[in-house]
């Protein structure tokens, strides 16, 4: 759940997005004086029917991390590291200091929007002596055929994603998850991303990736009305009792997806938009109108074939083209240097939010696998998938539904 602005529009990844820091309620600083900006005000709520950071609209900086519990570690020590989590995820995104030796690297500041999400791995329910209540869709993805997965940098007993408009409290956060982990756990993994910062357009708009293309557009909506259904295990649903914990979660596919930079700057711009199926400058279907308009797939052009190529990449993830798999994709870009090959080492750490992965992520990535134009000029490189419990009631933490 949000507080304030971004609460009032939901979701505002797509087109009408970014309004969250218009107007936020009044922040309790760590530090400083003086009143905060909207930017450092803007606050999301840590308890809800959802976990923050899945519809809370993107951060500039984001964290992304697996941990794997220790040897020994089970599920007293999980439950127990949970709890530390949870108290840390909702006093620092309240503003407030860690309750225990603060490192102070987020003073002066307010919490910037910060989000602190955290799931299961498929491998933590053997760990804690609960594999009789993980849930089938927790199963692991399919391989592709296009995949190059790192499995050191894929998977995990544990997953967190840290999301804030500030560095510096970003930081802070990941540093007082780290230290919270103690002998529980350790760090398998860490990836960083970025996106835009808030007020760096005139006005709010979908994030670009580094593509440069417009990238969020036709996401689904809180508007529409299956987008519960779609994104979120129903509440109380039909399944049986051993699964219940995981009503109002979701499920996240989380791949750390490299561009080939050096070579997608070498095609043309009208090359790169046969690519996508979209505008470069505006993200309008090249089938005309704006960045909203829906694709007009069977438009045919003066040379007989269709507008909207057949390999398109937003022809053939559409969910009319894959019997309504949908997801939410709420990424982050990522550069880390450049890479051994002498190109950047940079791309999007994809990360997509579904109720199903087999009615979301898998069917979509099944049909890309198979001949999408993008696929050129893209690698996957690690993979993750995570169950993502619903939020916290007043005084439970994360997961209690399922460790208590
Ligand atoms: C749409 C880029 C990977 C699923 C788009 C759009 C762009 C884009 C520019 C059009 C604008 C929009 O609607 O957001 C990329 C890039 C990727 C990537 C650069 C990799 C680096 C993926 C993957 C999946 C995916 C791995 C899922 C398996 C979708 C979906 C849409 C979409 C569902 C919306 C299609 C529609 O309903 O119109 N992507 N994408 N994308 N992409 Fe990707």
């Amino acid at each position: 759940g949000t507080v304030g602005a971004a609460g009032a529009t939901g979701l505002a990844l797509g087109a009408t997005g970014g309004a969250l820091v218009q107007s936020a309620i009044a922040a309790t600083p760590s530090g400083g004086t003086g009143s905060l900006s909207a930017v450092g005000a803007a606050r999301v709520a840590f308890h809800g029917e959802r976990q923050a950071g899945i519809t809370t609209p993107l951060q500039a900086k984001g964290h992304v991390l697996a941990f794997d519990l220790a040897p020994g570690a089970g599920r007293k020590e999980a439950a127990a590291l949970m709890r530390r989590w949870s108290e840390t995820a909702r006093r620092l995104m309240a503003g407030e200091t860690a309750a225990t030796a603060d490192t102070g690297i987020a003073l002066d500041a307010g919490p910037c929007s910060l989000t602190v999400t955290f799931g299961f791995g498929h491998s933590f329910f053997e760990r804690t002596g609960l594999t009789a209540r993980r849930p089938a869709a927790l199963d692991p993805l399919p391989d592709f055929s296009s995949d190059r997965l790192d499995p050191q940098r894929s998977n995990g007993d544990l997953w967190v994603q840290i999301g804030a408009d500030d560095g510096l409290v970003a930081f802070h956060a990941l540093r007082a998850i780290q230290k919270d982990a103690g002998d529980a756990a350790r760090v398998r993994w860490q990836m960083d991303g970025f996106n835009r910062s808030p007020g760096a357009t005139a006005s709010p708009m979908t994030s670009r990736n580094l593509m440069g293309q417009v990238d969020g557009t036709n996401n689904p909506k809180p508007s529409e009305a299956d987008f519960e259904k779609r994104i979120f295990v129903p509440a109380a649903g039909p399944g049986p009792a051993e699964h219940a914990w995981m009503g109002g979660g979701s499920y996240a596919v989380v791949r750390r997806i490299r561009m080939l930079l050096d070579e997608w700057d070498k095609q043309s711009l009208a090359q790169q938009e046969q690519v996508i199926g979209r505008n470069k400058a505006t993200g309008a279907p090249l089938t005309g109108g704006s960045e909203t308009t829906a694709l007009d797939l069977d438009k045919i052009g003066p040379d007989g074939k269709a507008v909207i190529p057949a390999n398109a990449h937003a022809r053939i993830s559409a969910p009319a083209q894959n019997g309504g798999a949908a997801m939410l994709r709420r990424p982050f870009s990522f550069h880390d240097g450049t890479a051994e090959d002498g190109a950047p080492d940079a791309g999007l750490l994809f990360i997509c939010w579904q109720a199903d992965p087999l009615r979301g992520f898998v069917p979509v990535q099944r049909k890309l696998d198979r001949g999408d134009a993008l696929s050129a000029f893209i690698r996957h490189e690690s993979s993750g998938l995570y169950a993502v419990p619903p939020g916290p009631r007043d005084g439970e933490y994360v997961g209690q539904r399922l460790l208590e």
